[in-house]
């Protein structure tokens, strides 16, 4: 075990505090980003701490960087935690036109708006936000640079024998959210092209949090003694606070055309694995529902390491720290990620 990383985590302080720790490879890349720092759709699981850990390298660095959060902060808690950290937060509905116009000038923006849960009940509005919010937002920030956020959801699932989807496969995902994702990707794309913008699009698989995430979800199913279903018997997810922290660093990666980068875990993980291991830790019994298929969401991370490195927290703590964080009944976001779909929808 790392020195840095405790055995457990015991409150949601000790949780902020970890996941916006920076690594010496943050503190000098932000020597790098001007003032000031936009994050779009920040008010939702990742922008929190995204956005503290930016402030904290800034800090660490002594770089006077203006970090200003943007969401309509439908989460109120998250405006708040966002300010008291020294965050400016500003509400604003970014499928607004007049809304967007009015966001302060930038030359770095991150970008994290995106819906996926509802897409069912209303698709239109999912596609919405998914397309007419990038294409408002590549229109306010034609001169900037910008990591936008994507998912590993565009790719179709691929076979768990082989070597996971690469940035260069094809697009063709089912169902509409995903396919959503993919037009999200090409609203951007289309604007890189027309301005030059330099875009990174980051194709992240299952960020990690306490309070929500994959292995969240499998471990509350073992605590609750509910089955888990086998279906998708593999995925790939990386800890939240690595994946913030690359997100800022792919600034550097921003290009005209845009360049699309997977965003995950080096290992594939066996769900039927994870269940038994949260089984041993929580003194559970497990229950399963089907079988492993052949097919699941899984990234090639090649690219990934060659521009941004590995991910350092290692898989062994999360799942102790989640074990720990369920049977404590830790805070739950209640969103669960419904890993388990595989028809695309949401
Ligand atoms: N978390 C993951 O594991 C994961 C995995 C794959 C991909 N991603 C991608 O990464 C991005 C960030 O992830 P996340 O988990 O933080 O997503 P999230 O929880 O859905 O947060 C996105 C936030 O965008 C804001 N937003 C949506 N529509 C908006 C609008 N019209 N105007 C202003 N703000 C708007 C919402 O906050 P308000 O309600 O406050 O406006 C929402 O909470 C997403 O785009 C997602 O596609 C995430």
């Amino acid at each position: 075990m790392s020195p840095q990383l405790p055995d457990l985590i015991q409150t949601e302080d000790a949780l902020d505090e970890i996941m916006t720790r920076p690594r010496p490879a943050l503190i000098e890349f932000i020597r790098s980003v001007r003032s000031p720092l936009v994050i779009l759709g920040a008010g939702g699981k990742m922008g929190p701490t995204l956005a503290r850990l930016a402030r904290r390298a800034a800090d660490a660095a002594g770089r006077p960087l203006d970090i200003i959060a943007v969401s309509r902060f439908s989460d109120a808690r998250a405006r708040q935690q966002l300010e008291s950290h020294r965050v400016q937060t500003l509400s604003s509905d970014l499928l607004d036109r007049s809304a967007v116009a009015r966001l302060p000038d930038a030359d770095h923006v991150i970008y994290l708006v995106g819906l996926k849960f509802g897409t069912t009940d209303n698709p239109a509005y999912t596609w919405a936000t998914n397309t007419l919010a990038p294409a408002l937002a590549a229109e306010r920030y034609a001169q900037a640079k910008i990591v936008a956020l994507s998912s590993g959801n565009v790719y179709p699932m691929t076979s768990v024998r082989g070597g996971g989807s690469r940035e260069t496969d094809p697009l063709v995902p089912p169902g509409e959210y995903a396919n959503s994702c993919v037009a999200r990707e090409r609203i951007f794309e289309y604007y890189s092209q027309q301005n030059g913008t330099p875009v990174a699009l980051i194709r992240l698989s299952y960020a990690l949090d306490l309070r929500y995430g994959v292995l969240f979800d499998i471990a509350q199913c073992v605590f609750n003694g509910q089955p888990i279903d086998l279906a998708t018997g593999y995925l790939n997810c990386i800890w939240q606070g690595d994946a913030n922290e690359m997100i800022i660093r792919a600034l550097a990666l921003a290009a005209a055309p845009p360049l699309a980068v997977n965003l995950t875990g080096l290992q594939w993980l066996s769900v039927r694995e994870l269940a038994q291991r949260f089984g041993a830790l929580m003194g559970r019994d497990v229950a399963f529902t089907g079988v492993e298929t052949d097919t699941a969401f899984l990234s090639d991370t090649t690219q990934m390491r060659a521009s941004l490195g590995e991910p350092p927290t290692p898989i062994e703590a999360v799942i102790r720290w989640t074990a720990h964080w369920v049977a404590a009944a830790g805070r739950s976001l209640d969103k669960p990620t419904h890993f388990e779909t595989r028809d695309g929808a949401y």
